[in-house]
């Protein structure tokens, strides 16, 4: 049966199209995951096209001007989306999530008041009420409170693909003077052991053979453990690693504060925590470091690799960095470019010091001037991009296990991931995806290498 009034597309096809864009961290993949499963009861299907879509989400990103700048232009765009699909008699609600709801959720329904309903990153359990109340209320809604978003989530998790993201920890109490996470994420919470050794079966039993485990500082983890006692996540990624079918775990992003000595071990004794770790650096000098709030110098932060080494001899790092710090000196700068030349990363992120808005960074005296944060940038990236091309370069000629994860951009080619995390690209038929293939690699590019099934 056809509901009167329903629109043309509507008559011929009874499902609603949902159309989720993420900016940011895997945390936001994550939620956008969740979302999407959360309304699918509600008769949405997701799409990759905004131009046929009922509701669109955005889930935003705060952490730099640049991001949340992005956000106010899409809306622009989506405005004459949806005044294009009223002309049609249809309906797009707009909606915006993620930290740039958290932060700035008032300045978006009074810049954009097109936007249908704004919510914050631990809102988002509402979401089929919000959508629910949106369509017929035609008034903006806002949900910015920080709730047990986690307590009321549905539990089963079972299409997340071969590599799957598992939210453990979340929200931040370090502080560090220049980030906006701890308000807008919250304060830091751990999940419940059970609840998560439940998702990651779910996950497991849905065809998932990597799991990453995710948090703002996730090596902080202090969750209710089976034993009643207390777990950190050395013993998380223990029992995780009893899931049979699992093959691959990994975790992101850590605190160099919080690599305690059973993470170390972890790391030198379980064959499925993967041999890579982003581990956040920001400066490689103590006085930015001590203004920058991180709770460490960089002598610590060399100590804690060189521990990690020694466990895994090959592990692989990665990490952030941000230049022109409010006071950084040219000195300061190159004490960054010596840690990194002497540390070596597999990969990186580098950016400009962004102040943002309520964060004590911003109000601080002597900001860098924007011409020597640029210069100083170009500087770092020279530096990390030749690592990482070395990086990858020495993997050729090496046959590396790779899970393969889904179809290449060339018919019969697929793409995975080695234990390092790069991607890698192979010919192979599409039965194989979610194997773990033994591949020679045979060519290395800047960010990806490609090879071939060895014997
Ligand atoms: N300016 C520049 N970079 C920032 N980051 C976080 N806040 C800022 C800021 N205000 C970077 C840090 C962090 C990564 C996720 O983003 O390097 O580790
Ligand atoms: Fe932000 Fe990470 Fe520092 Fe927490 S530890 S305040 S998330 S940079």
């Amino acid at each position: 049966m056809i509901a009167a009034g329903g629109s043309e597309r509507e008559m011929r096809d009874p499902t609603k199209r949902v159309f989720i864009k993420t900016y940011g961290c895997q945390m936001n993949v994550y939620d956008s995951a969740r979302m999407a499963e959360l309304l699918a009861p509600l008769g949405y299907a997701r799409t990759q096209a905004a131009e046929d879509a009922d509701l669109v989400i955005l889930n935003t990103c705060h952490i730099r001007e640049k991001a949340a700048e992005k956000v106010f232009s899409e809306l622009g765009q989506l405005r004459h989306l949806k005044t294009r699909r009223e002309r049609q008699g249809a309906r797009t609600l707009i909606a915006v999530a993620g930290c740039v709801a958290q932060a700035e959720g008032a300045e978006i329904l009074a810049r954009a008041p097109y936007v249908d309903f704004v919510f914050g990153p631990q809102a988002y359990h509402h979401l089929p009420e919000m959508v629910t109340r949106a369509a017929q209320e035609r008034r903006p809604l806002i949900d910015t409170g920080f709730h047990a978003k986690f307590d009321t989530l549905p539990e089963a998790r079972s299409a997340a693909g071969v590599s799957a993201f598992l939210t453990v920890q979340e929200g931040c109490d370090k502080f560090c003077t220049f980030c906006v996470v701890p308000y807008t994420r919250g304060a830091e919470y751990s999940r419940p052991v059970a609840a998560i050794l439940a998702e990651a079966r779910a996950l497991v039993g849905g065809g998932a053979r990597e799991i990453t485990l995710l948090g703002q500082n996730v090596n902080a983890y202090h969750g209710h453990g089976l034993d009643g006692r207390e777990w950190r996540l050395a013993d998380l990624v223990r029992a995780l690693a009893d899931i049979e079918g699992l093959a691959r775990i990994r975790y992101t992003t850590s605190h160099p504060r919080d690599v305690d000595e059973a993470l170390v071990a972890a790391h030198r004794d379980m064959p499925k925590l993967m041999p890579f770790l982003h581990l956040p650096v920001q400066s490689g000098s103590d006085r930015v470091l001590r203004a920058m709030n991180r709770r460490y110098k960089a002598a610590e932060y060399r100590q804690v690799v060189a521990r990690l080494r020694e466990a895994r001899p090959d592990l692989a790092l990665s990490t952030d960095l941000i230049v022109g710090f409010p006071g950084e000196s040219e000195e300061d700068f190159r004490a960054t470019l010596d840690l990194v030349a002497e540390i070596g990363f597999a990969q990186a992120f580098s950016f400009k010091y962004s102040p943002r808005p309520g964060t004590p960074a911003a109000a601080a005296p002597h900001q860098v001037a924007d011409e020597i944060k640029a210069e100083r940038l170009r500087r770092l990236q020279t530096m990390l991009s030749r690592q990482q091309r070395a990086f990858n370069a020495a993997c050729v000629g090496r046959t590396l296990p790779v899970l393969l994860e889904k179809p290449g951009r060339h018919p019969g080619q697929l793409v995975g991931r080695s234990p390092f995390l790069q991607s890698v690209h192979l010919d192979a038929g599409a039965a194989r995806i979610g194997d773990i293939v033994p591949a020679l690699i045979s060519a290395a590019g800047a960010n990806s290498l490609a090879g071939r099934l060895a014997a």
